[in-house]
């Protein structure tokens, strides 16, 4: 075994829609940074505390895992991924962002008349979210086939893999540039601070609370 680390490690999203954001909260929260060559990885200059770019994707299996003790994801990701793996321990959310507010809903073409979920029965949902949608259509009590994709799924109705879609829907743009209209909500989504299942050690302990401290005092100036 390695020597147990003496700093603090924060995964946040390398690119997309949480990316900026959660950077910018980290600076609030009064953290500086110095970026490496490859700039996956950001040294934290004034705490020991550093800052791991990744796909948010990879987020929640990096604290499970604890490679990193702190992650900031959506509650998307984090949902999918523990309803998939039933029987493993999953990060706690220790905090909720107010950023990064979308919604996984259920879409359909702009022409299809829509009642009801019991409309769904039969159909080809295609999604990247397999678990969360098939979570949901049970709770409805829907029989659908689910389609898995993992990008492009607003296309996947015209390409003919799909009747109709499951993704996430933020501004509306990309349903409404293909042709879409939503019809239901699935899950309500928001980035989240989460921490690693493991225990830690007295002192990433100590600069976990800090930093969980740090981040909620910032979110509480900016109200
Ligand atoms: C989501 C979703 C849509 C888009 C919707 O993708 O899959 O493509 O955002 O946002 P809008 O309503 O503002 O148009 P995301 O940016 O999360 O990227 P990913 O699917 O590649 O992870
Ligand atoms: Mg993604
Ligand atoms: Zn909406």
């Amino acid at each position: 075994m390695s020597a147990p680390r003496d700093r603090l490690r924060i995964a946040v999203q390398k690119s997309g829609r949480l990316a900026e954001t959660s950077l910018d909260l980290l600076r609030r929260a009064g953290l500086s940074f110095r970026a490496s060559r490859d700039r996956l990885f950001l040294f934290g200059d004034n705490l020991p505390i550093d800052v791991l770019l990744v796909r948010d994707d990879d987020i929640p299996g990096l604290l499970r895992e604890g490679s990193c003790e702190l992650g900031m994801v959506g509650r998307n990701v984090l949902d999918e991924q523990s309803l998939a793996t039933p029987g493993v321990v999953f990060p706690k959310v220790v905090s909720t962002l107010g950023f990064g507010r979308c919604h996984l809903a259920i879409a359909v073409p702009q022409e299809m008349p829509w009642g009801s979920p019991a409309d769904l029965e039969g159909l080809r949902i295609a999604t990247s979210y397999p678990a969360l949608l098939a979570a949901w259509l049970a709770r409805e009590g829907v029989a659908a086939e689910v389609v898995t994709l993992n990008g492009s799924v607003e296309i996947a109705p015209r390409l003919g893999k799909a009747d109709v879609i499951c993704d996430l829907v933020s501004t509306g743009a990309t349903l409404q540039a293909n042709q879409l209209r939503e019809v239901a909500t699935v899950l309500d989504s928001e980035a989240v601070l989460a921490r690693t299942p493991r225990a830690l050690s007295p002192l990433l302990a100590e600069l976990a609370e800090r930093l969980q401290a740090r981040i909620d005092g910032a979110l509480s100036g900016a109200q």
